[in-house]
């Protein structure tokens, strides 16, 4: 199969299995106050996050690139949003884009219908310091996301099944790189454990890309013949994942992502200790179904929501909005009193 058809086999699939109405952030709740001493219009949701400064905790996360002239044009509208929106957005891996120049173009776009904004690169952490570069410098890219998708690999029949000296490559990208390093999960969540091994790896940011929105493994599954039809259910949930990274990771800066839905998601992510959160599918669709107006359209009802849940529970910035009270409850709460997390 080539790999312009596994691009648009992950885009469908993305948008006919991602879609979840429910969230681990449901239990998640804020604790409502009737006195918040706010108004919308002073609500600040701008971020500094690993040196960068977002005009909102808002990132369009990694996606596509390199399949040919429909990625291109998907990443078009996703960056055409980005630019109107003044999101920040990363590209798909550009892991093989290193390697052929002629699927460059795929993600010189993203730059291209966004001259000004704040754009991430991606590649896998199989590259050498050399093709991370490279790949930053493709896209004049402000940092560089490297991903961790283990079990989307083991689910492809094509996928790696070595996942040794992983950290100690990161390591050297880190040291070597002159932008920020961001270390993401692809929707199966950053643990504690690997949280704590990420520590003096000179990676900046986490994401920490927990499940409950696009699944690789059920991505991967309809692709293959005979399904590991168990790792459909695998995963940290976002929640969860987002408060063990945080736990290990403080004061270090964590995004949060996997399944983000809408503003009120985001709140809810800030509160529990992240600085940031990725939408992936929930943009995708918009840019799918009602291209780069529909996107941007959805970016700033997104935006907007957040300014108001800020207003509500009084938190004129981002720096308040993390010590707005919040009660855990569900399988989030059970969760983290297994794991000794409070
Ligand atoms: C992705 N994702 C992804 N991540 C990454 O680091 N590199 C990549 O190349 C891709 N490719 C990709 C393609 C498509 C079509 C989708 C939908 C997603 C994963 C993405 O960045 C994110 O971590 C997950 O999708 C979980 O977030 P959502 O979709 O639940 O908001």
């Amino acid at each position: 199969m080539s790999r312009a058809r596994r691009k648009q086999d992950h885009i469908e699939y993305a948008l006919s299995t991602g879609f979840s109405a429910e969230s681990s952030l449901d239990d998640i709740q804020f604790v409502h106050q009737s006195l918040p001493d706010s108004a919308s219009l002073y609500t600040d949701a701008s971020v500094e996050i690993g040196g960068l400064s977002l005009s909102s905790p808002i990132l369009i996360n990694a996606m596509t690139g390199g399949g040919g002239d429909e990625t291109a044009a998907v990443n078009a509208s996703l960056a055409e949003a980005a630019a109107a929106t003044g999101v920040a957005m990363a590209v798909g891996s550009q892991t093989s884009a290193i390697k052929n120049e002629q699927e460059s173009y795929t993600y010189k776009i993203v730059r291209e219908k966004n001259p000004d904004g704040v754009i991430f690169a991606n590649t896998g952490s199989e590259v050498s310091v050399e093709q991370a570069a490279q790949a930053v410098e493709m896209i004049q890219a402000d940092a560089l996301q490297i991903h961790l998708n283990v079990i989307q690999e083991l689910v492809m029949p094509e996928g790696d099944r070595d996942f040794q000296g992983a950290l100690e490559r990161i390591k050297r990208i880190a040291e070597g790189l002159s932008v920020p390093v961001i270390v993401k999960e692809v929707g199966f969540g950053i643990s504690f454990e690997t949280a704590a091994k990420l520590r003096s790896s000179g990676v900046v940011i986490i994401d920490a890309g927990g499940s409950g929105g696009t699944n690789f493994s059920m991505i991967e599954n309809k692709r293959r013949n005979q399904p590991f039809a168990f790792f459909d259910q695998w995963g940290i949930p976002t929640a969860a994942a987002i408060a063990e990274t945080v736990h290990a990771w403080h004061p270090g800066s964590v995004i949060g992502s996997g399944g983000v839905r809408h503003g009120l998601d985001i709140a809810k992510i800030i509160a529990l200790g992240g600085s940031a959160s990725g939408m992936a599918g929930a943009v995708l669709r918009e840019a799918k179904n009602h291209g780069a107006d529909g996107a941007a359209a959805f970016l700033r009802q997104t935006q907007e929501e957040l300014k108001i849940v800020m207003t509500a529970v009084g938190a004129q910035n981002i720096e308040e909005l993390k010590r707005a009270p919040v009660v855990l409850r569900g399988e989030t709460a059970y969760w983290l009193k297994e794991r000794g997390i409070d």
